[in-house]
C-alpha cells in the first residue's frame, strides 16, 4: 500500500512537471534548446515546473511545425483522414516507435512495422525511416523516393504478366529528425536474406522465369525513363508462401532511393549534384548473379534434402 506522503508525490503536479521536463531537455531530439540561449532562458525563468514545461513543449511543437512535410501518395484505409496533419503523424510516429519490429535494413534505411493490436494500423503496413547517409551516394529525398516508387508501381501494374510487382507507397513525411515513407509491406525476403538462410526458395519458384522476366521488367522501365540505380540482391525480393501466389506476384524490386528518370542525351547512371558526381551501376547487371546465386542456393537445398532421405 502507498503511503498518503507518497500518492501526494505522484500526483503533484510540479513533481510530475519537473521529471517530464529533466526527460525532455535530456533527450537528444531536443538539443537545440541547449543552443539557443534565448529558450533555456525562458525555459529557467518560467515560475512553476508546469509553466516551465509548457514553454519547452510550445517550442518543440513551434521547431516542429516548421520541419513537418506530408505527401500522400494514395489513401491508406481507415488512416489517411487523421493523418495529414502534424499531430496525427506524430501520434502515428510515437505508436509505431512504441511498437516497432524491425523487418529489414540497408545501408541508407530501416523498415520497420507496428506491432499493435488497434485496427488503424493495419498490418500490411511497413514504414521506412531514413537513416544518415554513412556515404553520399547521392540519395533521394524521402518525397522524390516516393514519387518514383509510385511510377515504378504503376508501371509494375500494367507488366503484370511479368509478375514482378513493386510495393505500394502511401504517404512520405518529414517530422524533426524522422523521414519516411509509409508502403505496402511486402510478404516477401529480399535473395540477400534468403541466401544467408533468413528465409527460403518456394518450391514452386522458377528461377529462370523470374530472371528473365525481371530483365523485361527494367528494360520496359527504362523504355519508360525510369532507372532504378541500385539493384542488388537486397533490393529484389521473392514471395514467400508455400503455394504459388493467386494474386500472381512472384517476387519484387524494392528501394528507389537511387532511382532517377532519363533524360535525353544523358548518361542515365550518372548524376551530379552541387559539386558531386555519383555513378551507378547498370540495372541489368544484377541478372546474371541472381540468376547463378539462386540456382547455385537451390541446388545446394536439393542436395542437403536429398542427404536426408
Ligand atoms: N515493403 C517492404 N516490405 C517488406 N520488407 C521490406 C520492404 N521494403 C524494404 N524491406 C526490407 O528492408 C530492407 C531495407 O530496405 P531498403 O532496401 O529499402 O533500404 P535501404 O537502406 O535503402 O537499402 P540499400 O542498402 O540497398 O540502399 C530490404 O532489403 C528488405 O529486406
Ligand atoms: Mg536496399
Amino acid at each position: 500500500m502507498e503511503s498518503i506522503e507518497q500518492k501526494e508525490q505522484i500526483l503533484d503536479p510540479e513533481i510530475e512537471a519537473e521529471r517530464k521536463l529533466e526527460e525532455l531537455l535530456e533527450d537528444p531530439g531536443s538539443a537545440f534548446l541547449h543552443e539557443h540561449k534565448i529558450h533555456i532562458n525562458r525555459i529557467e525563468n518560467a515560475e512553476t515546473a508546469v509553466e516551465a514545461l509548457a514553454i519547452a513543449e510550445s517550442i518543440i511543437m513551434k521547431r516542429l511545425e516548421a520541419t513537418f512535410k506530408f505527401n500522400l501518395i494514395r489513401p491508406v484505409e481507415g488512416v489517411e483522414t487523421d493523418l495529414v496533419n502534424l499531430e496525427g503523424i506524430r501520434k502515428t510516429l510515437d505508436t509505431v516507435k512504441a511498437n516497432q519490429e524491425k523487418i529489414g535494413e540497408g545501408g541508407d534505411a530501416y523498415v520497420v512495422i507496428a506491432k499493435t493490436e488497434i485496427k488503424k494500423f493495419p498490418p500490411e503496413v511497413c514504414y521506412k525511416f531514413a537513416k544518415a547517409e554513412a556515404t553520399p551516394r547521392g540519395r533521394n529525398p524521402m518525397a522524390y523516393e516516393a514519387e518514383i516508387q509510385s511510377d515504378f508501381y504503376e508501371q509494375a501494374q500494367k507488366l503484370s504478366d511479368l509478375h514482378i510487382g513493386v510495393p505500394e507507397p502511401y504517404y512520405s513525411s518529414e517530422l524533426g529528425h524522422d523521414k519516411l515513407i509509409a508502403m505496402e509491406k511486402l510478404p516477401a525476403k529480399s535473395v540477400d536474406d534468403i541466401l544467408r538462410g533468413m528465409g527460403s526458395l518456394p518450391e514452386w519458384f522458377d528461377i529462370d522465369r523470374f530472371c528473365d522476366n525481371l530483365e523485361k521488367f527494367l528494360k520496359t522501365l527504362h523504355e519508360q525513363g525510369l532507372y532504378h540505380r541500385d539493384m542488388h540482391v537486397g533490393n529484389v525480393m521473392i514471395r514467400q508462401s508455400i503455394e504459388e501466389p493467386v494474386d500472381g506476384w512472384w517476387g519484387y524490386v524494392i528501394d528507389f532511393g537511387l532511382s532517377g528518370y532519363g533524360i535525353e542525351n544523358m548518361d542515365p547512371y550518372r548524376k551530379e549534384m552541387a559539386d558531386m558526381v555519383f555513378t551507378y551501376h547498370k540495372d541489368d547487371d544484377i541478372i546474371k548473379e541472381v540468376r547463378q546465386a539462386l540456382h547455385r542456393y537451390k541446388y545446394i537445398q536439393n542436395h542437403n534434402a536429398r542427404k536426408e532421405v
